[in-house]
C-alpha cells in the first residue's frame, strides 16, 4: 500500500512540521507532500526545503475574504495529491467550506488539554488557571474553534516556577512525540470517527495518551 500524503500547513517556525518530516524519513507509513504557509517568511519553510519538501505559499492578504483563501490553499494541496492536511502552528481559523472539504481528514495539534484552553496564549491560561497538569491534543478540526474529536493527548506537570515560556516548551517536547504517533495512526487506517468522538483500533489500552513527568 502507497504511503499516505500528508500536507503540513503552518505560519511560523515549524518545529512540530519538523517532527514529522523527521518521522516520515524512517520506516514510516505517511509521506510529507508539501508543506505550506501563509506566510511567506515563516521559519519553517526554510527548514522543510532543506529537507527536500515541496513547498508553497499562499498568502491570505491577498484574498477578499476567508472562503477564497481557503480554496486557494485547497488547491495547492490537490495539486501535490493531499489526503490529510496536519495544521501545525497555521495561525488562521479556517472556512466552514474548508473544515467541510476535507472532514476526517483535517486535523490540528493545540497545546493545552482540550476543552480546557481552547484559543490563544493558552499557556499562559493554564497557569492563571492554577491547573498542575496541562499538554497537548491532537484533535479532528470542526467548524467549532479547538473543539473536534480528540484522538490523542499528552499531559506534563505545571509546576510553581512556571511562566508561559518554560511550560510552553515542555508542552512542546511532547506535541512533538504526540504528533508523529498520531499521524501514523491515521495512516495505518486506525483512526475513526463517530459523532464527536475519535477511536484508534488496534492499540494496546491507553496507547493514545502520554505522560512525562520530566521538568
Ligand atoms: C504549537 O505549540 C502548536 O501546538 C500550536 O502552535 C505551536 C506551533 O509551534 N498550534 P511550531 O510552529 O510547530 O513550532
Amino acid at each position: 500500500m502507497g504511503k499516505l500524503k500528508v500536507g503540513i500547513l503552518i505560519s511560523g517556525r515549524g518545529s512540530n512540521m519538523a517532527a514529522l518530516i523527521d518521522a516520515a524519513t524512517a520506516d514510516y507509513p505517511a509521506e510529507i507532500a508539501c508543506v505550506l504557509s501563509n506566510v511567506a517568511d515563516a521559519a519553517g519553510l526554510a527548514v522543510a526545503r532543506a529537507a527536500g519538501i515541496a513547498t508553497a505559499v499562499v498568502s491570505h492578504k491577498a484574498f477578499a475574504d476567508r472562503e477564497s483563501f481557503d480554496r486557494a490553499v485547497s488547491g495547492e494541496l490537490e495539486k501535490r495529491g493531499v489526503e490529510l492536511v496536519a495544521l501545525a502552528g497555521f495561525m488562521r481559523i479556517q472556512s466552514a467550506w474548508f473544515v467541510e472539504r476535507w472532514q476526517g481528514r483535517l486535523v490540528n495539534i493545540h497545546p493545552s488539554l482540550l476543552p480546557a484552553f481552547p484559543g490563544l496564549r493558552v499557556q499562559q491560561q493554564a497557569i492563571d488557571a492554577g491547573v498542575r497538569i496541562s499538554g497537548c491534543t491532537v484533535h479532528f478540526v470542526t467548524a467549532e474553534l479547538d473543539a473536534g474529536p480528540i484522538i490523542a493527548q499528552a499531559a506534563v506537570p505545571v509546576l510553581a516556577g512556571d511562566n508561559a515560556e518554560t511550560l510552553a516548551a515542555r508542552i512542546l517536547r511532547q506535541e512533538h512525540r504526540l504528533y508523529p504517533q498520531v499521524v501514523r495512526w491515521l495512516a495505518e487506517g486506525r483512526v475513526s470517527v463517530a459523532g464527536s468522538h475519535a477511536h484508534v483500533t488496534g492499540l494496546p489500552e491507553g496507547a493514545t495518551v502520554l505522560f512525562s513527568a520530566e521538568p
